[in-house]
């Protein structure tokens, strides 16, 4: 993924570049400099990641042998590491083994971060992509894409980027392991996405103009490829990380199929925009505490890159993601039959309590008490990943006296993903990789 996006931006000029007044010829040397960098690091890095790959991986996603299909025994998993659930509701147990399946652009980010630290918290097992922050997306998932992946062997959490295959992911955890994931009002999600990926979707680049997203919105069909590279991220982007086909005739019987199907594999379908709502929900039906689920905002756009939809492009950016509008219809409705269940005044209180600690937090942990520029931050372990060409997430700095008893529940909140996943120890040479190139490019 931070691959095919660097591939795609790096043939581009830079956007900042481009609005200058900059000699033609200058213009022309830059792109072309681009160009050939682009290429040769692309064709580099699929060299390496042949090398790199082992031989595994091919065909066992399609063909399964018998073998590939030994579901996770949970008899082969260590003993029960954790104590007694005291004190969250009813004495029930804390659920440790969960798979989320992370949709793009809808805070799941601030999400991996609270299942990371639950993870590290209780020393559970991830399991984690080889290389990469992404489990091979937008190639369906498959579980010998798991690092360190074993016929049989059982995994506490799944959390990374993927296109989700139930099958596959459904073998790697025990039998009442916990399904969740989260979804977006899909017109802002639209935007969002068009806005992070839309220079690495190469239709996109005939667009012409201030307003490429009004335009592209003006006539969808006429711009979108269905089969243009990473067409994906601008049409249904929930369908398809779901798993189904987001092109999908919105008059067919499989689309309510598709929606159900998410219903009953599912256990909690949490939404962005009731974030704090749904973290009660989460915490209540796994059973765990408070201080589990605070979180800071990570992966956050700064302000003034956040432009919003006007009445008309909001109705236009849905009636585009029509599958994926019915999909979040019928998940709010469910969210708050939820939380009808959980009762009103109940949730109140608790999201109440969670944003009084959560602000608590704040207060404790974050330098200066709110997220800052890139440039502004001043430990690189707390530098969160960019997209290419711009600088528009914020980041955090970390107080510089925190008491004993934060210190380490303060950093862990505020690490982002890349270093987070590091941490852990993931392999991620890949992006490491990537990274290097970009910071001697200044991409
Ligand atoms: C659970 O809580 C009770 C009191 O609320 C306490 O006596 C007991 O030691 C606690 N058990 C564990 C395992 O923490
Ligand atoms: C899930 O199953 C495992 C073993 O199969 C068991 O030890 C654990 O208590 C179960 N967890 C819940 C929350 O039911
Ligand atoms: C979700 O459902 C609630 C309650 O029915 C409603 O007020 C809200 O407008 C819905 N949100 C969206 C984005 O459709």
């Amino acid at each position: 993924m931070w691959l095919s996006q660097g591939e795609k931006r790096g043939i581009q000029t830079r956007p900042e570049v481009s609005e200058m007044p900059l000699p033609q010829k200058k213009r022309w040397e830059s792109m072309a400099k681009g160009l050939v960098l682009g290429a040769l690091f692309t064709s580099f890095l699929l060299l390496l990641y042949s090398y790199a790959v082992p031989p595994l991986h091919t065909g066992l996603a399609s063909t399964r042998t018998p073998e590939g299909a030994a579901p996770c025994s949970p008899a082969l998993s260590e003993p029960e590491a954790l104590t007694p659930a005291n004190g969250s509701a009813g004495g029930c147990q804390p659920r440790r083994d969960i798979v989320f399946m992370k949709t793009h652009k809808t805070a799941s980010s601030t999400l991996l971060n609270i299942l990371f630290r639950f993870g590290q918290k209780h020393g559970l097992k991830f399991a984690f992509p080889n290389g990469r922050n992404d489990f091979d997306y937008p190639a369906f998932f498959a579980r010998s894409l798991v690092q360190d992946y074993r016929p049989g062997a059982c995994f506490n959490i799944i959390c990374n980027h993927m296109r989700f295959h139930y099958d596959e992911v459904r073998g790697l955890v025990p039998p009442n392991a916990t399904f969740i994931t989260v979804l977006r009002d899909p017109a802002r999600l639209f935007e969002s996405s068009f806005h992070y990926f839309g220079s690495v979707v190469p239709f996109t680049w005939k667009l012409s103009g201030r307003d490429k997203l009004a335009k592209f919105l003006q006539d969808p069909d006429r711009y979108y490829d269905p089969h243009g590279y990473n067409a994906h991220y601008l049409h249904n982007l929930l369908f398809f990380d779901l798993g189904y086909d987001s092109d999908l005739d919105p008059g067919s019987p499989q689309v309510q199929e598709h929606i159900l199907e998410v219903e009953r594999r599912f256990h909690l379908v949490l939404l962005q925009e009731y974030f704090d709502e749904s973290l009660v929900l989460l915490k209540d039906l796994l059973c765990w505490e408070l201080e589990d689920v605070l979180y800071f905002k990570l992966n956050a756009r700064r302000a003034s890159a956040v432009p919003r939809l006007s009445g008309e492009l909001y109705r236009r950016a849905t009636a585009w993601n029509v599958l994926d509008a019915r999909l979040y219809r019928h998940f709010n409705a469910s969210f708050w039959r939820k939380v009808e269940a959980f009762g009103r005044e109940r949730m109140a209180r608790e999201v109440a309590a969670l944003r009084r600690a959560n602000e608590r937090m704040r207060r404790i942990c974050i330098d200066g008490g709110h997220a800052v520029d890139a440039a502004a931050i001043q430990d690189s372990a707390m530098q969160p990943w960019q997209p290419l060409g711009t600088k528009s997430i914020l980041g955090y700095n970390l107080k510089k006296s925190i008491g004993r008893r934060h210190a380490q529940l303060c950093r862990r909140m505020l690490t982002p993903e890349i270093q987070y996943l590091m941490d852990l120890g993931v392999n991620l040479w890949v992006t490491k990789l990537w990274k290097l190139i970009r910071d001697f490019l200044q991409w």
